[in-house]
């Protein structure tokens, strides 16, 4: 088997098993979801993220035994370098979303060889979109190919942002963040990363800002966003370390420059401070 025609298999399998998974989370609506906390009140784990991410672990040990995973909720493997095939999996991306709305929620799947980006899917349950590429092939929503992002200004992008992040907290001047708010035509927060990187792809959002995501959350976002020709670095321009949190920055590139050229000129010329992400 080819090279391309192998992740063309692994694409299909991948669009089968995500495709059950939603349907089981559907499913779910009708049955008392068993909500706990994990480090706190806002972070949340129900017995679906538990099902949704054995289910998915266990059909891809099936058939590819020699492939490892990077999950949120514990069922994965312990990996340390990023050699071989990885996939890096959210069974729910948005639990809190799913508790208290049951909309707004994706299952985000990412699959890298050697570090490097080979298939992206991002299922939005309820809205019934399937956002999915395989390297080198271009970006889609469900069978409708993704155009090429074309560069835009602040004052005529959306931007993707928590409120968390303007206002006071440790990983970023504040006012390093009030202007972005400011001068762009609007922003928008989803609760759910990998639906906002889908947005991104598909141009319903221009640029997405967070100071801290982990690698389930931007495995597949990422491949879809580099598809379609966009930008994403940490929040300092640095490149994203694909096994560690990070912050992130992810847009058109046009835009994502104007924001690292406004972040680079606040921290250099004001003394404002970015947070480098904990090793
Ligand atoms: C969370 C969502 C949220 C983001 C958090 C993530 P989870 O993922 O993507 O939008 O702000 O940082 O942890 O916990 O619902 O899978
Ligand atoms: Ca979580
Ligand atoms: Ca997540
Ligand atoms: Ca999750």
């Amino acid at each position: 088997m080819g090279k391309q025609q192998y992740w063309l298999q692994v694409h299909e399998k991948a669009k089968q098993w995500i495709q059950e998974a939603a349907q089981l989370l559907k499913d779910s609506f009708k049955d008392q979801i068993d909500v706990q906390f994990k480090s706190s009140y806002d972070d949340l784990v129900t017995n679906m993220d538990k099902k949704i991410e054995q289910y998915l672990i266990g059909r891809i040990h099936e058939h590819y035994p020699d492939h490892r995973i990077i999950s949120e909720e514990g069922f994965g493997d312990e990996v340390s370098s990023a050699d071989g095939i990885i996939w890096l999996l959210d069974p729910i991306d948005g639990t809190m979303n799913f508790v208290h709305q049951q909309r707004h929620f994706a299952i985000s799947i990412g699959v890298y060889e050697n570090g490097i980006g080979r298939v992206g899917l991002i299922n939005d349950v309820v809205a019934g979109d399937l956002y999915h590429c395989i390297k080198g092939e271009g970006a889609y929503i469900n069978e409708q190919k993704l155009p090429q992002l074309r560069d835009k200004k602040l004052n005529e992008s959306i931007i993707a942002i928590n409120a968390t992040w303007i206002n006071d907290n440790k990983r970023i001047d504040p006012e390093i963040m009030r202007p972005i708010a400011r001068q762009c035509r609007g922003t928008r927060s989803y609760g759910t990363a990998a639906i906002e990187l889908a947005y991104i792809a598909a141009g319903t959002l221009d640029a997405y800002f967070t100071m801290r995501l982990s690698p389930w959350d931007y495995g597949a976002g990422l491949i879809l966003i580099e598809e379609v020709g966009g930008k994403a670095t940490r929040a300092d321009g640095d490149p994203i370390d694909l096994l560690k949190q990070n912050s992130l920055l992810v847009g058109n590139p046009g835009l994502h420059q104007e924001i690292i050229n406004h972040i680079k000129t606040e921290i250099g010329d004001k003394g404002k401070f970015i947070e480098k992400p904990a090793e």
